[in-house]
């Protein structure tokens, strides 16, 4: 099968790009709004970008034609929190993805608690094992006009590492986090099935 995507209606191209791009990591976005409400939400087009300054990358699409909150929110602060999301975390996570308002506070419809951060405005999520404090450092808008999605490029400045999680090395012990993975429509993966292979020299 061969399909070009220029022929291909662009709901049916989105499911190739989920089915494709698979597994994905999970970016639980936590923003303040101006008149201070908190937001939460998840975005699973997230990536690190680089680690010299340390560069994180969300995209947000439209919603309805509009931009999302996290994107208005981190237009408007220039601060965002990156929590991780873990198997136990996975439905209070999907909970916050749900269509809420602006004035609505996803900390408290998905009884998360919200601890203030160090560097930042936006709250980190208390039940989420790392917690990234990030500022903004450019937004680019990709995609057609009428669908253009807000590529969050944004440095992470703190980190919040749960004790257990950081192994005498330095490294994350990824095995104890748990984290979940995003692949198409409803389907999640877990981290448990873990196997190594070593880098060529
Ligand atoms: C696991 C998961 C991953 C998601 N990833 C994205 C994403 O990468 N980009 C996006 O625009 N929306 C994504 N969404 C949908 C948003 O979370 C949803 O539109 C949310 O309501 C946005 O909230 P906000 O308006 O408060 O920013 C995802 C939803 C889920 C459940």
């Amino acid at each position: 099968m061969i399909i070009d995507p220029s022929q291909n209606d662009p709901r049916n191209t989105y499911q190739l790009l989920v089915g494709s791009v698979v597994p994905r990591p999970i970016a639980w976005v936590s923003t303040i709004a101006s008149d201070g409400t908190l937001n939460v939400a998840p975005f699973s087009f997230f990536m690190g970008v680089t680690a010299n300054p340390p560069t994180l990358a969300i995209s947000t699409g439209l919603k309805r034609g509009v931009k999302k909150d996290t994107l208005l929110n981190v237009e408007q602060s220039g601060e965002l929190v990156v929590n991780i999301v873990v198997e136990e975390l996975g439905e209070q996570m999907n909970t916050t993805s749900g269509d809420f308002p602006p004035n609505v506070d996803e900390f408290q419809v998905a009884g998360l608690t919200p601890v203030p951060s160090k560097r930042v405005r936006p709250p980190r999520v208390a039940e989420s094992p790392i917690n990234i404090e990030c500022v903004l450092k450019q937004v680019v808008y990709v995609g057609n006009e009428g669908s253009q999605s807000g590529l969050i490029i944004a440095e992470a400045v703190l980190w919040h590492i749960r004790d257990d999680l950081l192994t005498p090395q330095n490294t994350i012990d990824v095995a104890k986090l748990h984290a979940i993975g995003r692949l198409s429509g409803n389907w999640y993966t877990r981290t448990q099935d873990l196997y190594e292979i070593t880098r060529p020299t």
